[in-house]
């Protein structure tokens, strides 16, 4: 039986998607513009809406299968990348509003610390961006092999078997010894 994620589950993967990108378009320019108290509150309301949400998605797919519309069975070392990602992408997003809230708080009471805070801020965006490319990127070439991963979660371009590829079948070799040797050396 093909399995698929739940309806919710798609759809805080897909509303949540939107509010990171509007939260990276709207993105304060400069420390200055923080002089205006509206855009402040927004921002402090803003950073508290997504929190809570990282939150809620975090706890509701806790207990969600990793690659759950995988076809065949997946390796150990191929989940355990997975996850790892997963895990490192909620990091990151759970650190974007934590330090735009530590910078709001700085800014409020005058207090040192705010290049600190900036640089952990910059920094979290810059990880949130390169995560988010490796997991597109990986989604994409799952969805080229035909592995049912990416129907399981994405709701066009469905997949429709695995095709016939010697490109993707060498790729899918070499990617193979990359997870036995993780499996043998992490012991999974
Ligand atoms: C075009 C963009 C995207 C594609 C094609 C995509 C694809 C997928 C697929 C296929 C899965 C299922 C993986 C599995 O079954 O284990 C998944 C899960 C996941 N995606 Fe995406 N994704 C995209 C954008 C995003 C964005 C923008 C975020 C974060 C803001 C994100 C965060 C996650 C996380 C954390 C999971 C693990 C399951 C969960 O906790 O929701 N994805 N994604
Ligand atoms: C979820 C909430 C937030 C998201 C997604 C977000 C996202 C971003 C991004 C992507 C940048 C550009 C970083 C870079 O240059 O690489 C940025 C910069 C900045 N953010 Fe946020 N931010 C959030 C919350 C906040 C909050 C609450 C504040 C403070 C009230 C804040 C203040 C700033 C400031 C001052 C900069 C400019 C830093 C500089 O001078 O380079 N952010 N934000």
């Amino acid at each position: 039986m093909i399995k698929s994620h739940t309806f919710t589950a798609k759809f805080i993967h897909w509303t949540f998607s939107g509010l990171y990108a509007y939260g990276i378009f709207k993105q304060v320019g400069d420390l200055s513009e923080l002089e205006d108290t509206d855009l402040l509150n927004f921002e402090i309301v803003f950073a508290i809406l997504f929190l809570v949400l990282v939150m809620v998605r975090f706890f509701y797919m806790r207990n969600t299968e990793t690659l759950l519309g995988a076809t065949e069975e997946v390796h150990k070392g191929h989940l355990f990348i997975a996850k790892t990602i997963h895990r490192l992408v909620y990091f990151s997003l759970v650190m974007l509003p934590l330090t735009g809230l530590l910078i709001a708080g700085i800014f409020k009471s005058d207090i040192p610390g705010m290049g600190i805070a900036i640089s952990l801020h910059e920094f979290s965006a810059f990880l949130s961006y390169v995560l988010l490319a490796l997991h597109i990127g990986a989604s994409i070439y799952s969805r080229l092999k035909g592995e049912g991963v990416w129907t399981a979660m994405v709701p066009v371009w469905k997949e429709t078997g695995k095709p016939n590829s010697e490109v993707l079948n060498s790729l899918e070799s070499i990617e193979n010894k990359v997870y036995d040797e993780i499996e043998s050396r992490l012991n999974l």
